[in-house]
This record gives structure tokens, C-alpha cells and sequence, in this order.
């Protein structure tokens, strides 16, 4: 049993502290967001994660995970010092693509400035490849005295949706220090997991998950050129992806050809990496050309929008007067994130060539009425429909997978669908009478 603080309750901080509490660990999480903390204490989860109230709760009630604003109460409480201290603060996308550090820097300065006692300090957000040395810097120049402590680097591989189950089953975890005991302390936490853990230096524990995200990234830009090329020739990327897929060496995970990736990693990781290397004089082109397929997979969209019920070619604005439903506004399923969100994304597309937007999401309604405008919320996919001229598909939420089709089409003014998650079988469609486009499918 370890004391442990964790820093920032979000997708990832939450998760770990949880999860860490669950194998018997005593947690204090940590956040500067005083409303989401308030909840916290009151049961009330301040993201959507599946899973995780139940976790939180059973923890709560076991007396090893506690929620507080306080870095003094969450570091030195007399009763239960911390040992070690997480960073899983946000590290957004800043300036030309670099990553924004500023949360990063300030629980970093905040730790140094609280602690009195030696700490493992580890990384835990998606940090560029040095940050770990930076930290370093930043806490031995902002200690009021010196403290020994040490800085290990541990990426966080989970996808959120799934974030408990992956937590709990990790492909491998992967630490990266200079000090390989402050590693191997850390290792510790992770033993009842069975996972393989590697330990390595810090940078490279810091590049490991970036070339993972880069990776996965590039393999859904990849499937998204085979799609376009599949159309222009009349395959069909569903089949060309399941038969590749078989192939041990290539994997069938990630070839989802479609509307392209988004959410709060993939993006700004791909971005950072990319930043990473120009600024060290290198030419990431593949990087490059990965953002670039994934920024057509979602033009492409709106393109087939636009050709199916646009008004004549040459009008200023195609879609005006028309109504467009998107369904799906979360970046996946079974989250509410909404970051880099590819129908959020679309459906600015279709605003800026005058249509009119009905929207609907399973859980994800609420941030998104905090970044849209002039879109109906509706309540389900069906009054969503109602009177559009056209239907995106652009989440592949489960109640999205089984729609009463023929309900569908009388409510819709025009039948004609875009399916960005090639849900559905452009055969079936077209025997329901719906004009229907899918991704590479090769019509
Ligand atoms: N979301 C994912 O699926 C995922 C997966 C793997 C890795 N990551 C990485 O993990 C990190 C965290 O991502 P997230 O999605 O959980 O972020 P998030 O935005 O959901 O949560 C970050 C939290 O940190 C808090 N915070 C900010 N500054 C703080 C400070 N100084 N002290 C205390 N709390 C502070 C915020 O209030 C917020 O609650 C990022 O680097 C991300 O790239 C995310």
C-alpha cells in the first residue's frame, strides 16, 4: 500500500486515482477546478467515463481515495505523506501545433513549492520528449529548501470509453527515469496488473508514447487514402481492410476507414510530434500527410453533403435552405469528450455553407450546446431527422447501429444518408430507398 496524490481529475487523472485506489492503494486526488471537486465529494462523476462512479464510490467508502483543491492537504497530511505524486494535468495543443505546458509547469511549481518530504514525482500526461528533465528543473529551482526527489515519466495508453478496463489490462507500462529505483518503486504499483513493464530512459518513455499515438494516427489516415482511392475504383474499403486485417503483421485494429480520428490525443499528439521534429530541424512528412488525409477525411464529408443535396454548382452558399441532422457529436462512442471532434467539426463545415443543423448525441449534448450555435438539440435520432435533407452519421454510437430505417425515411424530407462509420450496408440502404454513401465503399 502506497499514499499517493494524484493531479488533475480528469479523464486520466480520475481513472488512475481510482483505479490506483482500487488495488489497495490510499489516493488523494487533486484538482484546481473547485466545482469539479465539490462533485467529486458529493458522489456526482464530472466527466463520463463508464464504470467509473462505481469504482469512485466503492473507494470512497473503503476510505482509500479522497478528493481535495488543497496541494499542502494532498501532499504532507501528517497521518498518510504522500510517497509519490502524479501529474495528469491537460497538455493541450498550443501555439503552431507545440504542446501547451502551462499546467504541466504549474503543478509542477506547486508541488516544489509544497512539499517537505522526498517524492517519486511522475509524469503522467502526454508530455514532449525533455519535459521530464524540465520538470526536474523547475522543481529544484522552485523548492523553498532542497528535498531529494526524483522524476519518473509513466504515458498513460488508456482510451477513454474504456478507460477502467484498459487501466486495469494494459498492453505493458512503460517508465522512464534516470533513477531506475524510483522506477522500480513505481513498477511496484503496477505488479497485480501481469502486464509487461518496461523501463527505460525518460525521453525515451516520453517518445514511446508519442510514436504509439503517431502510429495508430497514421494507420486510420492510411485506411482513409485506401477509402478514397476504393471509390474512385469501385472496391469496397470495409472488405479491403477485413481482409488485410487477417495478416498478422498489419492488424485489423484501426482500419476503420471514415470520417477520420479526433478526440483530445490523437490531434495534438500527431501536431506536437511534428512540432518536435521541425524544431529540431527534421521534415516529418509522413506526419505531415497523416494531418493532412485526416483533415480531407472530414472535408469529405461535407463534399458528399454537398454533391448529394447541394444546391447547383457555382451557388455561393450549396446548402442554403438546406437542413443537415448530424448524429454523433462526442469524438467516439461512450464518451462526452467532445475535443477535435469530428462532427462538431462537420457540422461548422456545413454552417459555413448555410445549412441548417439538427443535432443529437447520446451523453455528449451538454458540452456541445457549449461550442455550438444555431443548432436544434434534439432528443433522439429520429426527431433529429425530422425534415432534413440529409443525415450524418458521424459517431458510431451503438443506438446508432440498429435504426428503424423505414421511420427514418418518412420522417426525412430527403432520404439520403452519409455514413461516416460505414454502419451500415450500402445494399440494404438502397433497398430502403435511401440514397446512402458510406466511405470508400465503391458504389
Ligand atoms: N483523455 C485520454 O484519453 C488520454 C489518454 C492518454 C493520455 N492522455 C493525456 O493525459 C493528460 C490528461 O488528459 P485528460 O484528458 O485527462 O485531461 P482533462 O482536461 O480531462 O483533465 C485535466 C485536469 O487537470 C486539471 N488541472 C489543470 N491544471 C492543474 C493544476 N495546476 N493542478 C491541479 N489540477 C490541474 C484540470 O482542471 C482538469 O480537471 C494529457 O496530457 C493527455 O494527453 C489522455
Amino acid at each position: 500500500m502506497k499514499n499517493i496524490t494524484v493531479i488533475g481529475v480528469g479523464y486520466v487523472g480520475l481513472v488512475t486515482g481510482a483505479c490506483l485506489a482500487d488495488l489497495g492503494n490510499r489516493v488523494v486526488c487533486l484538482d484546481i477546478n473547485a466545482e469539479r471537486i465539490a462533485k467529486l465529494k458529493q458522489g456526482i462523476m464530472p466527466i463520463y467515463e463508464p464504470g467509473l462512479e462505481e469504482v469512485v464510490r466503492r473507494n470512497v467508502a473503503a476510505g482509500r481515495l479522497f478528493f481535495t483543491t488543497d496541494y499542502a492537504e494532498a501532499i504532507n497530511a501528517p497521518e498518510a505523506k504522500a510517497e509519490m505524486v502524479f501529474i495528469a494535468v491537460g497538455t493541450p495543443e498550443g501555439v503552431d501545433g507545440e504542446a501547451d505546458l502551462r499546467y504541466v509547469r504549474a503543478a509542477a511549481e506547486c508541488i516544489a513549492e509544497t512539499m517537505d518530504h522526498p517524492l517519486i514525482i511522475i509524469n503522467k500526461s502526454t508530455v514532449p520528449v525533455g519535459t521530464g528533465d524540465w520538470v526536474a528543473d523547475i522543481v529544484r529551482s522552485r523548492q523553498p529548501k532542497p528535498i531529494p526527489f526524483s522524476v519518473v515519466s509513466n504515458p498513460e495508453f488508456l482510451r477513454e470509453g474504456v478507460a477502467i478496463s484498459d487501466f486495469m489490462n494494459p498492453d505493458r507500462i512503460v517508465l522512464g527515469s534516470l533513477d531506475v529505483e524510483a522506477a522500480q518503486q513505481v513498477a511496484q504499483l503496477y505488479l497485480a496488473l501481469r502486464a509487461p513493464i518496461m523501463i527505460t530512459d525518460l525521453r525515451t518513455a516520453e517518445m514511446i508514447k508519442y510514436a504509439s499515438n503517431a502510429f495508430l494516427a497514421t494507420k486510420i489516415s492510411f485506411i482513409n487514402e485506401i477509402a478514397n482511392i476504393c471509390e474512385a475504383l469501385g472496391a469496397d474499403v470495409k472488405e479491403v481492410a477485413a481482409g488485410m486485417g487477417y495478416d498478422k503483421r498489419i492488424g485489423r485494429a484501426f482500419l476503420d476507414a471514415g470520417i477520420g480520428y479526433g478526440g483530445s490525443c490523437f490531434p495534438k499528439d500527431v501536431k506536437a510530434l511534428a512540432h518536435m521534429a521541425n524544431i529540431q530541424g527534421k521534415h516529418p512528412q509522413l506526419l505531415e500527410a497523416v494531418m493532412q488525409i485526416n483533415a480531407d477525411a472530414r472535408r469529405s464529408i461535407v463534399a458528399k453533403v454537398r454533391n448529394l443535396v447541394g444546391n447547383p454548382n457555382g451557388a455561393l452558399n450549396r446548402l442554403e435552405g438546406k437542413v443537415v441532422g448530424v448524429l454523433g457529436l462526442a469524438f467516439k462512442p461512450n464518451t462526452d469528450d467532445i475535443r477535435e471532434s469530428p462532427g462538431i467539426d462537420v457540422i461548422r463545415m456545413l454552417q459555413a455553407d448555410g445549412a441548417a443543423i439538427r443535432a443529437y448525441d447520446p451523453v455528449a449534448m451538454e458540452n456541445a450546446a457549449r461550442v455550438l450555435s444555431n443548432v436544434t438539440l434534439c432528443q433522439d435520432a429520429y426527431e433529429t431527422a425530422r425534415g432534413c435533407d440529409a443525415l450524418v452519421l458521424a459517431t458510431e454510437w451503438n443506438e446508432f447501429k440498429h435504426l428503424d430505417l423505414p421511420r427514418l425515411r418518412q420522417l426525412m424530407r430527403q432520404p439520403v444518408i452519409v455514413d461516416g462509420r460505414n454502419i451500415y450496408e450500402p445494399a440494404v440502404m438502397r433497398q430502403h430507398g435511401f440514397t446512402y454513401r458510406g466511405v470508400g465503399r465503391g458504389y
